[in-house]
Order: structure tokens, then sequence, then C-alpha cells
């Protein structure tokens, strides 16, 4: 690397300013590649179980590079997950500082009243702290379940889930629909797609909030 020979395998490099040469050939970055995945229930979002469940990685086998999750969706979750070899643009879609916004859609276990739904919209406590302000929509009642959408910009461990549990229901059926300005479509089930340039550059850019400005993070 830059004319050295390097052994220790935890070298850090970074393939935009040091050159490095492996058997004399020199080596490239791999090029960026952005994926939008409509992850079905019953994957995991890691790279192997060792129960052998199945994973989004058997969804994206035929993408034909190394990717990595933005983020996560439980096992049972379905909807848009973005996969990517761009750390950058991972943490910024990350980046709670960020407050990209995450649109789910939800079936709960039992009818909810306006009272419970205002209360989601202005924020429930949860074991790891109060919820931001959301955005909460009644989608349809049906005899025994509310249908929802609702719009968090936190990405927090089984998020949703809690919320409704912080108003003494349950999350039957759990569907992310959009992240920011991208939206599933009409992509299948199962199946995946490379975003184009233009929906990157939309995704990844965008002003902080005022409280990512406090903290001076990212851009
Ligand atoms: N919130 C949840 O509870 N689960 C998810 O998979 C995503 C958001």
């Amino acid at each position: 690397m830059n004319g050295k020979t390097v052994r220790n395998p935890d070298h850090w490099v970074d393939l935009d300013r040091d050159r490095v040469t492996l058997d004399g050939k020199p080596l490239r970055a791999a090029s960026k590649a952005y994926v939008l995945l409509y992850k079905p229930k019953g994957y995991l979002t890691t790279y192997r179980d060792p129960g052998d469940r199945p994973t989004v990685y058997d969804l994206i086998a035929g993408a034909g590079i190394w990717l990595f999750p933005v983020g996560r969706l439980d096992l049972d979750t379905s909807g848009l997950l973005l996969m990517t070899n761009d750390t950058a643009f991972a943490e910024r879609i990350s980046n709670p500082d960020r407050e990209v916004p995450k649109t789910y859609q939800i079936k709960a276990a039992t009818l909810l009243t306006d009272d419970r739904i205002e209360r989601l919209r202005q924020g429930v406590e949860l074991s790891d702290g109060p919820t931001r302000p959301a955005l909460v929509r009644r989608l349809r009642d049906g005899a025994r379940h509310t249908h929802l959408e609702m719009t968090i910009t936190e990405g927090r461990n089984r998020q949703v889930r809690r919320m409704l549990e912080a108003v003494d229901s349950r999350v039957l059926k759990l569907v992310r629909t959009a992240i920011g300005p991208l939206r599933i479509g009409d992509l299948p089930i199962g199946k995946w797609r490379k975003l184009a340039a233009d929906e990157v550059a939309a995704l990844a850019g965008g002003p902080l909030s005022a409280s990512g400005r406090n903290r001076g993070a990212v851009r």
C-alpha cells in the first residue's frame, strides 16, 4: 500500500486516497450500489442465522455485490428495506438527528379510540425514553381492529410495536411503506430493484433537523 507491504489484515484503507496493489495489480473501490428490497415477513435482517432461517441475503443473491442493510426490520415486519455498500449513505439515513421519516401501515390488535391515537401523535413513554411526535392517520376500522398509518422520525428497536403496546394495544401486522420520499410502489413482495441516481440523491440530501444542527452532525 502506497509502496509498502502491509501484513496487518485490520489495516485501515481509504481507496479514495491510498494506492493499493495486490500481486502488482491496482485495487479499485467497489462501485456504490443502492438496492430497495420489499422484505416479506419471515426473513431476518441479518447475514446468517444459526437456526438456518431465511435472511434478506437469500432474496438479494442475484445482486452480485456485497450489500448491508440500512437499519433493520423485525422478522415479522414486511416492507421497504434499503441495502447498500455505501457506509456514509447508510449513516445519513440512520442518523436520528436527520429525522428521516419512515412510514408504516399497522393493523392493531384492538380498536383504537381517538384519544389513544392522539397519544401516539404526541409521543408515548417507552423504556428508553419518550418518542418524538408522530404523524398518525386512522386508515379504517374493522369490527375488531384499527388500521393506521404512522410516520416516525426515529428508528429505535421495535419502536412501532412498543408504541402500540404503550397505548394498551399490540401490532398484528406491520408493513414499512416509505422511507423519506421513497415508496415501495409496485415492486412485488420479495423482489428488489436498484435505486436511480435521483432517488439516492433525494434520500441522502436534505437539511438537518433543528436538533441535528444543534449537535453539529453530518453534512
Ligand atoms: N418498528 C417495529 O416495531 N418493527 C420494525 O420492524 C420496524 C419498526
